[in-house]
């Protein structure tokens, strides 16, 4: 495996397009996926370990780092952010760096995915300061069953309070993520459907990854998406939407009575590789050019050197070359999937 210091700068490539961000497969990257703490006020199973360790304060970016790597990318073709955690919102002032990036030149959209439980507190700030959209992860919608995802208690009414404000406060597009598990809440398939279909909204289910913290996943514990289509298909006529160039998931809408929509994210068993367009920050400064990989690459320390802008262009060219082909190929080698990392700490 070539270390950084073994790649060229792609943009050596020549041609006019040479500044965008390329891999070696050809792809490009358009998306900037920034986790901007580790840090969550829930423990859900699939995504903490039981004793999370948090980075120091000291190891995290500031919102300023942050903001100069995402204008940095943006001149390089990165026209999307969307920031993650751990939890977003617990990091205090989040608000302001969303007001910062949307005020960048090329960032056309800054998109969150929350677990909603500050939303309803939060969600008029982020619209006042920029936010396009929001994604709020919801993987049950009975009480008990949430409070034992999501290790908390008394939460669900907060969050789809939060949800509400959401809606009230104009944050559209506004989705659900939904983590299917075997056995835990693969019998809640409908009524996530009755939620998209009687609430307007998208509900995108996703097949369980290799991100846990306890390293329980295996696959039989994934639910796939087919199955998941079939079974809101027994209930509802879908009309499958065409997919777009990079997007994460297949879509479905009603056939009739509804503006909900239902999404199936198939990272498991039919991912997306071969158009992948993002690109990820982790807040300890980690450039991580694909989920799947373990491979990251430390920008922290170029920022906090005296590194000029178009050396730290060139590290993220480099890392970008060095994108792996991704967990397609991985199934198709057969190579075992095993835990990769623990979710909070890059944040989808
Ligand atoms: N597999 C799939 N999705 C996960 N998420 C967290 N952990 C996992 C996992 N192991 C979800 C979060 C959030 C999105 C970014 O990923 O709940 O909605
Ligand atoms: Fe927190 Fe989201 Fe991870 Fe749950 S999935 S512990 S809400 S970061």
């Amino acid at each position: 495996m070539p270390g950084i210091s073994d790649v060229q700068d792609s943009n050596r490539l020549g041609g006019a397009a040479s500044n965008l961000l390329l891999d070696s497969f050809g792809r490009y990257a358009a998306k900037l996926r920034v986790s901007v703490t580790d840090r969550c006020n829930f423990r859900c199973h699939f995504c903490m370990p039981d004793k999370p360790v948090w980075l120091d304060e000291r190891s995290v970016l500031s919102f300023e780092e942050i903001a100069r790597v995402t204008a940095i990318l943006a001149t390089m073709g990165i026209r999307r952010v969307r920031l993650s955690g751990g939890e977003p919102l617990v990091r205090p002032g989040v608000e302001g760096l969303v007001r910062m990036l949307t005020a960048l030149e090329g960032i056309e959209a800054v998109s969150m995915t929350t677990n909603g439980a500050l939303l309803k507190e939060k969600a008029k700030a982020l619209k006042e300061n920029g936010l396009s959209g929001i994604t709020v992860s919801l993987h049950s919608l009975r009480p008990e069953m949430y409070a034992q995802i999501t290790g908390t208690k008394n939460m669900l009414d907060r969050v789809l309070d939060g949800i509400r404000e959401a809606k009230a406060a104009g944050l559209f597009p506004l989705k659900i993520n939904c983590v299917v598990t075997r056995g835990c809440n693969d019998s809640e398939i409908l009524d996530f459907a009755m939620l998209a279909y009687e609430g307007d909204v998208t509900v995108r289910f996703i097949e369980y990854m290799p991100f846990d913290g306890t390293k329980f996943w295996e696959r039989g514990l994934v639910v796939s998406g087919r199955e998941i289509v079939e079974k809101v298909a027994s209930r509802y006529d879908l009309v499958h939407l065409e997919r777009q160039y990079g997007d994460t998931s297949r879509k479905y809408r009603f056939k009739d009575g509804s503006k909900g929509e239902i999404g199936v994210i198939t990272s498991m068993t039919e991912p997306f590789c071969g158009d992948c367009d993002r690109i990820r920050l982790k807040a300890d400064g980690k450039v991580v050019p694909c989920l799947f990989s373990t491979d990251e690459y430390d920008l922290r320390s170029l920022l906090r050197n005296g590194t000029a802008d178009d050396e730290i262009a060139s590290f993220l060219r480099k890392a970008f070359w060095l994108k792996s082909e991704g967990v397609e190929s991985m199934m198709k080698r057969k190579v075992e999937l095993k835990h990769v990392r623990p979710m909070h700490t890059i944040g989808g």
